[in-house]
């Protein structure tokens, strides 16, 4: 996935795009680039790194014009290179463009196009598409320059397989972009007699709050003083205008070191605002106003399926047991990219879910549309108003936790926990929950935003930990239950923030094989539940310790944890079940982030990831 800037106005074009790129870079960071149009000629400045390198190394900055397009990377075609860095020009001098997403038939067309003797410099998908623009464009009749210029983009993009989200400017075009996406997401910002482009709203917040989400299919002609927007079958689409109620300061870090860190330490507040709103008058359960089911739609469903990736499918677990729990009605959890090829069997009256914080992953997208073409309502649970999966959707709840912008998930998943909870209450009060349940159980929801507070006073206490274990390669993270979709979460947030292998299990499931893994060198961070689950996972922890591998236990407070069998005891405090995942999390997340921060990672733009994964 990569971020894409582009602006046109009365401003100087590069600082506006180089400013909207550092917001952007979350998404990509291989390589950066801007490009600027002037007096019919383009002025670039590109290289592999950050964008932060680009504005010290070069007069990126300085760079004139007030038309121009920028691009931050996250390398798919080609190494991460300064040649392979965006924006790319055509042969011919003509075309500047810069794309997000896949071209798969990017082979063949470069294959023709070395056949009408055009050159390239760069390994990308990105540079081929630039090219056949210019072939078509060279092709194109001379009527007016802006229709020449939008047609052979129009045609160009005709003969694409794959996704896109790009924008291009033209030398006989001085003021001109055009954009257009399909599979990518894309945004227009309508500022004070400017135009601004971008992949989302974080890149243009702080010049306006003014929108038109793009739709897959649609091409957007921005001009100096006006844009239109068509299709690619160039049919008119009057613009449907969306106001972004996120601020700028949202998407800055406020005094914290990292994201991250300022993401962890805003989850009780965002919890809150996830929550708003969302409780019956009654009190005894859950609201949605999104949801487009009424009661008796719900009531004939038998069966829920969830659809998610990454951090989001560990939240689908959580998911799946309480629904399970609380509604009696049974779950089945995919992997998105598995779900599209399994071909799994469904019933009639099964209903499903996509979790997906950006909206915008693709393998989400893809199961998402599969289930559709099934014929089955599909509601989406994001945190991104206007995103593909959100729009595509049949209905569904946004998160309203305001901008994630660490790439390691923290406050949106823990507002995909406490939505899944809200989700099983919803369903189980429409079945046999009791209203006192259902009360109680509210209440429950009510106060997780103080026992989050509460939880976050351990920082000092993980910091330390973190401190111990840090020098550590290995890692198991064990829990049970609701709290095994935590361990793996753990073990995920460890891996991709501090590059330390680590491993999640069922806390059982150790002696089937990992338990080989145990040894001094290989510390093991146990949740341990209160009740019936206690003594069992106390067994594991013993399993362990018997073998002299280091034991981390986040525990509830009214567990009596033999003395000595742990080396470290992290107490949480006691709660519902319903949320004992959402409170178990917090000293996984601290732990990870200390680690990583210990060891020096860059721990909101780790090494080969993204914020959202918009390639297959
Ligand atoms: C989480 O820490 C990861 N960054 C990643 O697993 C993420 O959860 C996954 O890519 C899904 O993203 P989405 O929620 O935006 O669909």
């Amino acid at each position: 996935m990569c971020g894409i800037v582009g602006y046109i106005g009365k401003q100087k074009a590069a600082p506006v795009i180089l400013e909207g790129l550092k917001r952007l870079e979350y998404r990509g960071y291989d390589s950066a680039g801007v490009a600027t149009l002037v007096d019919g000629r383009f002025e670039l400045a590109k290289k592999a790194g950050r964008v932060e390198g680009l504005i010290l190394s070069t007069p990126a900055q300085r760079l004139p014009g007030t038309t121009g397009i920028g691009h931050t990377r996250w390398a798919t075609h080609g190494g991460v290179t300064d040649a392979n860095a965006h924006p790319h020009l055509s042969s011919d001098g003509r075309m500047a463009l810069i794309h997000n997403g896949v071209i798969e038939n990017y082979a063949s067309l470069k294959k023709f196009l070395v056949g009408k003797g055009y050159t390239f410099k760069s390994e990308t998908d990105t540079e081929v598409l630039c090219n056949l623009i210019a072939y078509h464009y060279q092709k194109e009749p001379a009527t007016s320059e802006g229709s020449r210029f939008m047609e052979s983009v129009r045609k160009s993009l005709r003969h694409v397989d794959g996704t896109y989200g790009i924008a291009v400017m033209c030398t006989d075009c001085p003021a001109e972009i055009i954009a257009a996406r399909k599979g990518s997401p894309l945004i227009l910002g309508v500022g004070d007699g400017e135009y601004m482009l971008a992949s989302d709203v974080s890149a243009i917040i702080s010049r306006t709050q003014n929108v038109v989400y793009l739709k897959d299919g649609e091409m957007a002609h921005l001009t100096a003083g006006n844009f239109a927007i068509t299709t690619l079958g160039a049919e008119d689409v009057s613009p449907v205008f969306d106001t972004v109620t996120w601020r700028v300061e949202d998407a800055e870090l406020n005094g914290y070191a990292h994201f991250m860190e300022k993401e962890i330490f805003e989850q009780p507040d965002a919890l809150e605002n996830s929550m708003r709103g969302r409780f019956a008058e009654d009190g005894s359960t859950a609201q949605f106003g999104g949801l487009n089911l009424t009661a008796v739609d719900f009531r004939q469903i038998d069966r829920v399926h969830l659809l998610a990736c990454g951090s989001a499918w560990h939240s689908c677990l959580v998911a799946e047991y309480l629904i399970e729990r609380f509604a009696r009605v049974p779950v089945d959890v995919d992997y998105a990219s598995e779900f599209r090829y399994r071909n799994t069997p469904l019933g009639r009256n099964t209903l499903f879910f996509t979790i997906s914080q950006s909206g915008e992953t693709i393998d989400t997208l893809a199961a998402l549309r599969e289930a559709k073409r099934k014929g089955y309502k599909v509601l989406a649970v994001s945190n991104v108003v206007g995103s593909t999966i959100a729009r595509e959707a049949d209905g569904g709840v946004y998160q309203h936790v305001g901008p994630e912008i660490g790439v390691a998930s923290t406050k949106a998943f823990t507002s995909q926990l406490l939505l899944g909870a809200m989700l099983a209450l919803y369903i189980g009060r429409m079945r046999d929950m009791s209203f006192s349940d259902g009360s109680a159980y509210v209440q429950a929801l009510k106060g997780v935003p103080n026992l989050v507070r509460q939880t976050l006073l351990l920082a000092p206490q993980l910091k330390a930990v973190a401190r111990r274990y840090a020098h550590f390669h290995d890692f198991l993270f064990l829990g049970r239950l609701s709290l095994f979709p935590i361990a793996l979460e753990g073990a995920l947030k460890l891996k991709e923030i501090s590059y330390i292998h680590a491993e999640g299990y069922p806390a059982a499931e150790m002696k089937h094989g990992p338990i080989a893994l145990i040894s001094e060198q290989c510390p093991s961070v146990f949740l341990v539940p209160s009740g019936e689950m206690f003594h069992k996972v106390v067994s594991s922890m013993q399993e362990i310790k018997a073998r002299k591998g280091p034991v981390i236990a986040i525990a509830a407070e009214g567990c009596d944890l033999p003395a000595g069998l742990a080396d470290e005891v992290v107490r949480i405090p006691e709660c519902h079940e319903a949320v004992l995942p959402i409170i178990a999390t917090i000293p996984v997340q601290l732990l990870s982030y200390y680690i990583a921060a210990e060891l020096g990672r860059d721990v909101d733009k780790p090494r080969n990831l993204a914020k959202s994964v918009t390639v297959e």
